[in-house]
């Protein structure tokens, strides 16, 4: 079984082929796209993109060494059920920094999940990867997006005008940030008591 941890009511797994149908089937939703710069995808294009990810995990494992992706598929502990994906991307030439990401089944939101993923993501960058840094970007509609950051500590850092192109529409991007020493000493002891590894 592929590593995992748990939180919440959640399971946060490395991503692996089987996860598939579902991310394809989430990321093939107009609602979970609209603020997205992709999608909606077909099955073949999320096949293509989330493949070689999931390949380069693999061999890691199997040569005993840490990914350079980490992505994972989040479900429900319980039941199994999809709930959707999250990973953490590294940052050229910036060993410890890492470009967050998210996206949740539509039939999910609004329950506290998103919050929960991103508050994940930054257990796993500064408490098990030891890294530094969190960036994190969004369309500026994406108000979700927006508040699931501010409300896991981020900071506004920038605001790009008109820099993504979408849908015959200008979109601002907003850039956040998150360094591990932002986080008081008691904040990284309760993401450590939030997680256990499975
Ligand atoms: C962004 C996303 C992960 C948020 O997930 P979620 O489970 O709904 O988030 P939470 O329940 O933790 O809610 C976080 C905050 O967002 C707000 N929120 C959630 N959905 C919202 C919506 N559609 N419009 C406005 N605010 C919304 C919540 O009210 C909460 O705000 P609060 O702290 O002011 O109460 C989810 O909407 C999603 O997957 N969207 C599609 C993919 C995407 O846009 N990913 C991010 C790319 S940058």
């Amino acid at each position: 079984m592929q590593p995992s941890w748990t939180g919440g009511d959640l399971r946060f797994s490395y991503c692996t082929e089987h996860d598939l149908p579902d991310i394809a089937r989430m990321l093939a939703k107009e609602s979970v796209c609209r603020w997205l710069c992709f999608g909606p995808n077909t099955d073949e294009a999320t096949r293509s993109y989330f493949l070689p990810l999931i390949e380069e995990m693999q061999t890691a494992f199997q040569e005993g060494r840490e990914p350079d992706h980490h992505v994972f598929t989040v479900r429900l502990e319980d039941t199994g059920d999809f709930v959707g994906q999250c990973a953490l991307f590294p940052v050229d030439f910036s060993p410890g920094s890492f470009l967050i990401g998210y996206q949740l089944d539509d039939t999910y939101w609004k329950q506290g999940y998103g919050t929960l993923a991103c508050t994940f993501l930054v257990y796993f960058a500064f408490i098990v990867l030891d890294g530094y840094r969190l960036n994190g970007d969004t369309v500026a509609g994406n108000t979700a997006s927006r508040r699931v950051m501010e409300r896991c500590g981020f900071v506004l850092e920038g605001i790009q005008r008109q820099y993504w192109c979408a849908g015959g529409e200008y979109h601002d991007r907003l850039i956040f940030g998150l360094l591990k020493s932002d986080l008081a000493p008691e904040r990284l002891s309760e993401l450590g008591e939030t997680f256990t590894a499975a």
